[in-house]
Protein backbone atom coordinates (compact mmCIF):
# COMPACT_ATOMS: atom_id res chain seq x y z
CA UNK A 1 0.00 0.00 0.00
CA UNK A 2 1.32 3.85 -0.40
CA UNK A 3 0.17 6.66 1.83
CA UNK A 4 0.75 10.07 2.16
CA UNK A 5 1.31 11.09 5.92
CA UNK A 6 1.43 14.65 7.08
CA UNK A 7 3.44 15.22 10.49
CA UNK A 8 3.10 18.22 12.84
CA UNK A 9 5.43 17.96 15.24
CA UNK A 10 4.53 21.22 16.77
CA UNK A 11 5.53 22.24 20.36
CA UNK A 12 7.72 21.16 22.97
CA UNK A 13 8.22 17.22 23.22
CA UNK A 14 5.91 17.08 19.77
CA UNK A 15 8.75 16.58 17.48
CA UNK A 16 10.25 14.06 19.84
CA UNK A 17 7.74 12.60 20.01
CA UNK A 18 6.61 12.16 16.13
CA UNK A 19 10.07 10.98 15.57
CA UNK A 20 9.96 8.39 17.69
CA UNK A 21 6.44 7.02 15.70
CA UNK A 22 7.98 7.45 12.35
CA UNK A 23 10.89 5.22 13.30
CA UNK A 24 8.06 3.04 14.07
CA UNK A 25 5.99 3.28 10.76
CA UNK A 26 9.02 3.12 8.86
CA UNK A 27 9.78 -0.03 10.36
CA UNK A 28 6.25 -1.19 9.91
CA UNK A 29 6.17 -0.12 6.09
CA UNK A 30 9.39 -1.93 5.01
CA UNK A 31 8.63 -5.36 6.81
CA UNK A 32 5.14 -5.40 5.41
CA UNK A 33 6.19 -3.40 1.86
CA UNK A 34 4.13 -0.64 2.03
CA UNK A 35 5.16 2.66 1.02
CA UNK A 36 4.58 5.79 3.77
CA UNK A 37 5.74 9.29 2.03
CA UNK A 38 6.01 11.79 5.03
CA UNK A 39 5.66 15.72 4.53
CA UNK A 40 6.41 17.25 7.49
CA UNK A 41 4.90 21.12 8.27
CA UNK A 42 4.43 23.67 10.49
CA UNK A 43 2.05 24.01 13.33
CA UNK A 44 1.31 25.29 16.58
CA UNK A 45 4.07 27.91 17.99
CA UNK A 46 6.49 27.22 15.09
CA UNK A 47 3.71 28.28 12.52
CA UNK A 48 2.88 31.09 14.38
CA UNK A 49 6.91 32.29 14.34
CA UNK A 50 7.00 31.14 10.51
CA UNK A 51 3.84 32.50 9.61
CA UNK A 52 1.70 34.37 12.01
CA UNK A 53 -0.80 31.55 12.38
CA UNK A 54 -0.90 28.43 14.17
CA UNK A 55 -2.35 26.73 11.23
CA UNK A 56 -0.69 28.24 8.34
CA UNK A 57 -2.68 27.71 5.01
CA UNK A 58 0.48 25.42 3.35
CA UNK A 59 0.09 22.78 6.51
CA UNK A 60 -3.67 22.60 5.95
CA UNK A 61 -2.82 22.10 1.86
CA UNK A 62 -0.59 19.40 2.87
CA UNK A 63 -2.77 17.55 5.19
CA UNK A 64 -5.64 18.22 2.83
CA UNK A 65 -3.40 16.04 0.46
CA UNK A 66 -2.84 13.35 2.87
CA UNK A 67 -4.17 10.02 3.90
CA UNK A 68 -3.69 10.69 7.66
CA UNK A 69 -2.32 13.12 9.86
CA UNK A 70 -0.03 12.56 13.15
CA UNK A 71 0.12 15.58 15.21
CA UNK A 72 2.96 15.76 18.41
CA UNK A 73 1.22 18.69 21.11
CA UNK A 74 0.57 22.30 20.66
CA UNK A 75 1.23 24.92 23.43
CA UNK A 76 4.16 26.14 25.35
CA UNK A 77 4.86 28.52 28.23
CA UNK A 78 3.67 32.03 28.43
CA UNK A 79 5.93 34.26 26.22
CA UNK A 80 6.74 31.97 23.81
CA UNK A 81 4.96 33.62 20.84
CA UNK A 82 4.91 37.15 20.36
CA UNK A 83 2.62 39.57 22.01
CA UNK A 84 -1.01 39.87 20.19
CA UNK A 85 -0.14 36.56 18.17
CA UNK A 86 -2.88 33.98 18.51
CA UNK A 87 -3.00 30.88 20.68
CA UNK A 88 -1.45 27.82 19.24
CA UNK A 89 -4.46 25.74 20.54
CA UNK A 90 -6.31 27.22 18.41
CA UNK A 91 -4.78 25.77 15.66
CA UNK A 92 -5.24 22.60 16.69
CA UNK A 93 -9.26 23.49 17.07
CA UNK A 94 -9.08 24.74 13.52
CA UNK A 95 -7.72 21.80 12.33
CA UNK A 96 -10.28 19.68 13.91
CA UNK A 97 -13.16 21.64 12.98
CA UNK A 98 -11.51 22.03 8.92
CA UNK A 99 -11.87 18.67 8.51
CA UNK A 100 -15.01 17.61 10.88
CA UNK A 101 -13.35 15.36 12.97
CA UNK A 102 -16.09 14.61 15.24
CA UNK A 103 -14.99 11.38 17.18
CA UNK A 104 -12.44 11.12 19.12
CA UNK A 105 -11.57 8.14 20.16
CA UNK A 106 -9.23 7.68 23.52
CA UNK A 107 -8.49 4.16 24.62
CA UNK A 108 -7.15 3.72 28.59
CA UNK A 109 -5.58 0.39 29.39
CA UNK A 110 -4.08 -0.21 32.91
CA UNK A 111 -1.33 -2.16 31.17
CA UNK A 112 -0.59 -4.76 34.01
CA UNK A 113 3.73 -3.99 33.91
CA UNK A 114 2.97 -0.42 35.06
CA UNK A 115 -0.14 -0.77 37.73
CA UNK A 116 2.66 -0.04 40.63
CA UNK A 117 2.85 3.23 38.87
CA UNK A 118 -0.76 3.93 39.30
CA UNK A 119 -1.44 5.68 42.32
CA UNK A 120 -4.25 3.71 43.06
CA UNK A 121 -5.23 0.39 44.84
CA UNK A 122 -3.95 -2.28 42.47
CA UNK A 123 -7.04 -4.70 42.77
CA UNK A 124 -9.08 -1.82 41.63
CA UNK A 125 -7.24 -0.69 38.66
CA UNK A 126 -6.40 -4.38 37.25
CA UNK A 127 -7.90 -5.28 34.03
CA UNK A 128 -9.26 -1.69 33.48
CA UNK A 129 -9.77 -1.11 29.41
CA UNK A 130 -11.93 1.93 29.01
CA UNK A 131 -12.58 3.51 25.42
CA UNK A 132 -13.28 7.16 25.17
CA UNK A 133 -15.63 8.55 22.72
CA UNK A 134 -15.31 12.78 22.81
CA UNK A 135 -17.59 14.90 20.90
CA UNK A 136 -15.15 16.76 19.53
CA UNK A 137 -16.58 19.63 17.07
CA UNK A 138 -19.45 20.78 19.20
CA UNK A 139 -20.13 22.11 22.81
CA UNK A 140 -18.56 24.87 24.70
CA UNK A 141 -15.37 24.91 22.76
CA UNK A 142 -17.08 25.91 19.21
CA UNK A 143 -20.11 28.05 20.77
CA UNK A 144 -20.13 32.02 20.39
CA UNK A 145 -18.16 33.50 23.46
CA UNK A 146 -16.95 36.87 24.55
CA UNK A 147 -13.97 38.08 26.05
CA UNK A 148 -13.48 40.30 28.68
CA UNK A 149 -13.27 43.43 26.30
CA UNK A 150 -13.42 47.31 26.49
CA UNK A 151 -17.38 46.91 25.75
CA UNK A 152 -17.63 45.29 28.80
CA UNK A 153 -15.56 47.17 30.83
CA UNK A 154 -13.13 43.86 31.00
CA UNK A 155 -15.63 42.71 33.86
CA UNK A 156 -17.48 40.05 31.82
CA UNK A 157 -17.10 37.03 29.46
CA UNK A 158 -18.79 34.04 27.69
CA UNK A 159 -18.87 30.40 26.38
CA UNK A 160 -22.07 28.82 24.86
CA UNK A 161 -22.68 25.34 25.13
CA UNK A 162 -24.29 24.22 22.03
CA UNK A 163 -25.24 20.86 21.03
CA UNK A 164 -28.09 20.03 17.94
CA UNK A 165 -29.50 16.68 17.87
CA UNK A 166 -27.66 15.55 14.83
CA UNK A 167 -24.33 16.34 16.54
CA UNK A 168 -25.31 14.09 19.30
CA UNK A 169 -26.71 11.50 17.36
CA UNK A 170 -23.34 10.89 15.22
CA UNK A 171 -20.98 10.91 18.04
CA UNK A 172 -23.34 8.51 19.67
CA UNK A 173 -23.44 5.91 16.75
CA UNK A 174 -19.79 6.19 16.54
CA UNK A 175 -20.30 4.70 20.72
CA UNK A 176 -22.79 2.45 20.02
CA UNK A 177 -21.09 1.17 17.35
CA UNK A 178 -17.77 0.73 19.61
CA UNK A 179 -19.94 -0.67 22.29
CA UNK A 180 -21.18 -3.72 19.82
CA UNK A 181 -17.75 -4.64 19.22
CA UNK A 182 -16.77 -4.95 23.06
CA UNK A 183 -18.95 -5.38 25.88
CA UNK A 184 -22.62 -3.98 24.61
CA UNK A 185 -23.02 -1.36 27.54
CA UNK A 186 -22.55 2.28 27.39
CA UNK A 187 -22.40 4.68 29.28
CA UNK A 188 -23.20 8.72 28.29
CA UNK A 189 -21.40 11.34 30.51
CA UNK A 190 -24.14 14.42 30.76
CA UNK A 191 -24.78 17.51 33.59
CA UNK A 192 -28.51 17.16 32.84
CA UNK A 193 -29.49 17.99 36.32
CA UNK A 194 -28.18 21.48 35.49
CA UNK A 195 -27.54 21.87 31.86
CA UNK A 196 -30.13 22.19 28.64
CA UNK A 197 -27.66 21.04 26.21
CA UNK A 198 -27.51 18.00 28.36
CA UNK A 199 -30.91 17.20 29.01
CA UNK A 200 -31.01 17.33 24.59
CA UNK A 201 -28.05 15.15 24.90
CA UNK A 202 -29.37 12.52 26.84
CA UNK A 203 -33.15 12.41 24.62
CA UNK A 204 -30.67 11.93 21.86
CA UNK A 205 -28.99 9.21 23.03
CA UNK A 206 -31.84 7.17 24.14
CA UNK A 207 -33.62 7.88 20.95
CA UNK A 208 -30.73 6.49 19.08
CA UNK A 209 -30.85 3.54 21.75
CA UNK A 210 -33.75 2.50 19.74
CA UNK A 211 -31.71 1.21 16.80
CA UNK A 212 -29.64 -0.75 19.20
CA UNK A 213 -31.45 -2.64 21.83
CA UNK A 214 -29.29 -5.39 22.10
CA UNK A 215 -26.62 -2.65 24.51
CA UNK A 216 -27.42 -1.39 27.76
CA UNK A 217 -27.08 2.36 28.50
CA UNK A 218 -26.22 3.96 31.22
CA UNK A 219 -27.05 8.01 31.56
CA UNK A 220 -24.41 9.27 34.11
CA UNK A 221 -24.17 12.65 35.96
CA UNK A 222 -20.08 14.01 35.24
CA UNK A 223 -19.37 14.98 38.60
CA UNK A 224 -20.29 11.10 40.09
CA UNK A 225 -18.85 9.77 36.98
CA UNK A 226 -15.59 11.35 37.89
CA UNK A 227 -15.48 9.86 41.22
CA UNK A 228 -16.78 6.65 40.08
CA UNK A 229 -14.15 6.61 37.57
CA UNK A 230 -11.42 6.28 40.40
CA UNK A 231 -13.58 4.28 42.66
CA UNK A 232 -14.62 1.90 40.25
CA UNK A 233 -13.05 1.82 37.00
CA UNK A 234 -13.76 -1.60 35.78
CA UNK A 235 -17.28 -0.76 35.66
CA UNK A 236 -16.99 0.92 32.50
CA UNK A 237 -16.42 -0.32 29.11
CA UNK A 238 -17.26 2.69 26.72
CA UNK A 239 -18.17 6.01 27.62
CA UNK A 240 -19.49 9.18 25.42
CA UNK A 241 -19.53 12.22 26.59
CA UNK A 242 -19.32 16.38 25.27
CA UNK A 243 -16.46 18.01 23.83
CA UNK A 244 -15.16 19.77 27.42
CA UNK A 245 -16.51 17.07 29.78
CA UNK A 246 -14.37 13.90 27.36
CA UNK A 247 -11.58 16.56 27.81
CA UNK A 248 -11.13 16.42 31.82
CA UNK A 249 -12.40 13.06 31.97
CA UNK A 250 -9.40 11.96 29.49
CA UNK A 251 -6.64 13.49 31.69
CA UNK A 252 -8.13 11.94 34.89
CA UNK A 253 -8.38 8.32 33.13
CA UNK A 254 -5.05 8.63 32.23
CA UNK A 255 -3.83 8.12 36.23
CA UNK A 256 -5.01 4.51 35.61
CA UNK A 257 -2.71 3.69 32.86
CA UNK A 258 0.20 5.12 34.68
CA UNK A 259 0.92 8.36 33.10
CA UNK A 260 -0.29 10.51 30.58
CA UNK A 261 2.11 9.67 28.16
CA UNK A 262 0.78 6.15 27.41
CA UNK A 263 -2.13 7.51 25.89
CA UNK A 264 -3.18 7.63 21.82
CA UNK A 265 -6.68 8.99 19.99
CA UNK A 266 -7.81 9.22 17.14
CA UNK A 267 -9.80 11.92 15.71
CA UNK A 268 -12.32 10.95 12.56
CA UNK A 269 -15.07 11.99 10.66
CA UNK A 270 -17.10 10.45 8.03
CA UNK A 271 -14.37 9.66 5.70
CA UNK A 272 -10.89 8.30 5.69
CA UNK A 273 -8.89 10.92 6.77
CA UNK A 274 -8.09 11.25 10.60
CA UNK A 275 -5.73 12.94 12.81
CA UNK A 276 -4.01 11.24 15.42
CA UNK A 277 -1.77 12.38 18.10
CA UNK A 278 -0.96 11.44 21.83
CA UNK A 279 -3.65 12.92 24.58
CA UNK A 280 -0.43 14.90 26.41
CA UNK A 281 0.34 18.49 26.15
CA UNK A 282 3.93 19.98 25.02
CA UNK A 283 5.29 19.49 28.47
CA UNK A 284 7.87 22.25 27.69
CA UNK A 285 9.11 21.54 31.12
CA UNK A 286 11.03 18.09 29.54
CA UNK A 287 11.18 19.43 25.90
CA UNK A 288 14.71 19.01 24.13
CA UNK A 289 15.74 16.72 26.76
CA UNK A 290 14.78 13.56 24.88
CA UNK A 291 13.48 11.66 27.20
CA UNK A 292 9.37 12.08 26.64
CA UNK A 293 7.74 9.03 26.91
CA UNK A 294 6.97 8.08 22.74
CA UNK A 295 4.09 5.71 23.92
CA UNK A 296 1.12 7.68 23.57
CA UNK A 297 2.30 8.95 20.09
CA UNK A 298 3.27 5.33 18.86
CA UNK A 299 -0.05 4.08 19.42
CA UNK A 300 -1.72 7.01 17.82
CA UNK A 301 0.40 5.88 14.77
CA UNK A 302 -0.90 2.21 15.52
CA UNK A 303 -4.49 3.91 15.16
CA UNK A 304 -3.68 5.29 12.03
CA UNK A 305 -2.89 2.33 10.43
CA UNK A 306 -6.32 0.83 11.75
CA UNK A 307 -8.89 2.94 11.39
CA UNK A 308 -7.19 5.18 8.07
CA UNK A 309 -5.27 3.12 6.54
CA UNK A 310 -7.20 0.07 7.44
CA UNK A 311 -3.85 -1.99 8.05
CA UNK A 312 -5.06 -3.91 11.56
CA UNK A 313 -2.58 -6.57 11.48
CA UNK A 314 0.30 -3.74 11.50
CA UNK A 315 -1.55 -1.72 13.71
CA UNK A 316 -1.55 -5.05 16.31
CA UNK A 317 2.13 -5.48 15.62
CA UNK A 318 2.60 -1.81 16.87
CA UNK A 319 0.66 -2.53 19.75
CA UNK A 320 2.23 -5.91 20.74
CA UNK A 321 5.52 -4.46 20.10
CA UNK A 322 4.79 -1.78 22.53
CA UNK A 323 3.58 -4.21 25.01
CA UNK A 324 6.38 -6.60 24.34
CA UNK A 325 8.81 -3.73 24.65
CA UNK A 326 7.68 -3.18 28.22
CA UNK A 327 7.15 -6.54 29.50
CA UNK A 328 11.08 -6.36 29.11
CA UNK A 329 11.40 -3.43 31.13
CA UNK A 330 11.53 -0.57 29.16
CA UNK A 331 10.47 2.73 31.10
CA UNK A 332 10.87 6.30 30.36
CA UNK A 333 11.10 8.48 33.39
CA UNK A 334 7.25 8.82 34.02
CA UNK A 335 6.80 5.06 34.12
CA UNK A 336 10.00 4.25 36.17
CA UNK A 337 9.77 5.36 39.47
CA UNK A 338 13.06 4.89 41.11
CA UNK A 339 14.02 1.95 38.82
CA UNK A 340 16.00 2.63 35.51
CA UNK A 341 14.74 5.40 33.30
CA UNK A 342 15.66 5.06 29.47
CA UNK A 343 15.33 7.75 27.20
CA UNK A 344 13.03 8.31 24.27
CA UNK A 345 15.59 6.98 21.12
CA UNK A 346 16.24 4.06 23.53
CA UNK A 347 12.39 3.30 24.45
CA UNK A 348 11.57 3.73 20.76
CA UNK A 349 14.44 1.24 19.41
CA UNK A 350 13.10 -1.07 22.08
CA UNK A 351 9.48 -1.03 20.35
CA UNK A 352 11.31 -1.22 16.55
CA UNK A 353 13.38 -4.63 18.40
CA UNK A 354 10.01 -6.28 19.47
CA UNK A 355 8.04 -5.29 16.00
C1 LIG B 1 -6.78 17.76 24.24
C2 LIG B 1 -6.15 19.09 24.59
C3 LIG B 1 -6.79 20.16 23.74
C4 LIG B 1 -8.28 20.19 24.05
C5 LIG B 1 -6.18 21.56 23.88
C6 LIG B 1 -4.69 21.56 23.61
C7 LIG B 1 -6.86 22.58 23.02
O1 LIG B 1 -6.28 19.34 25.94
O2 LIG B 1 -6.70 17.36 23.06
O3 LIG B 1 -7.31 17.12 25.14
O4 LIG B 1 -8.69 20.84 25.02
O5 LIG B 1 -9.05 19.54 23.33
MG1 LIG C 1 -7.04 17.70 27.02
Amino acid sequence: MEAKITLLPGDGVGPEVVNAAVQVLETIASRNHHTFTFTEALFGIAGINATGEALPKDTLAACEDSDAILLGAVGGPAGSTPPGSPRPEAGLLGLRKHFGFFANLRPVKAYPMLIDYVPLKKELVDGVDILFVRELTGGIYFGTREEANEGNDHTSAHDTMLYTTPEVTRIGKIAFDAAQQREKTLVSVDKANVLASSRLWRTAIDTLHQDYPDISVEHALVDSFAMRLMTHPNDFDVVVTGNMFGDILSDQASVLAGSLGMLPSASLNAEKIGLYEPIHGSAPDIAGQGIANPTGTILSAAMLLRHSLGLENEAKQIEDAVEQALNNGARTGDISGDGERISTQEFTTEVINAL
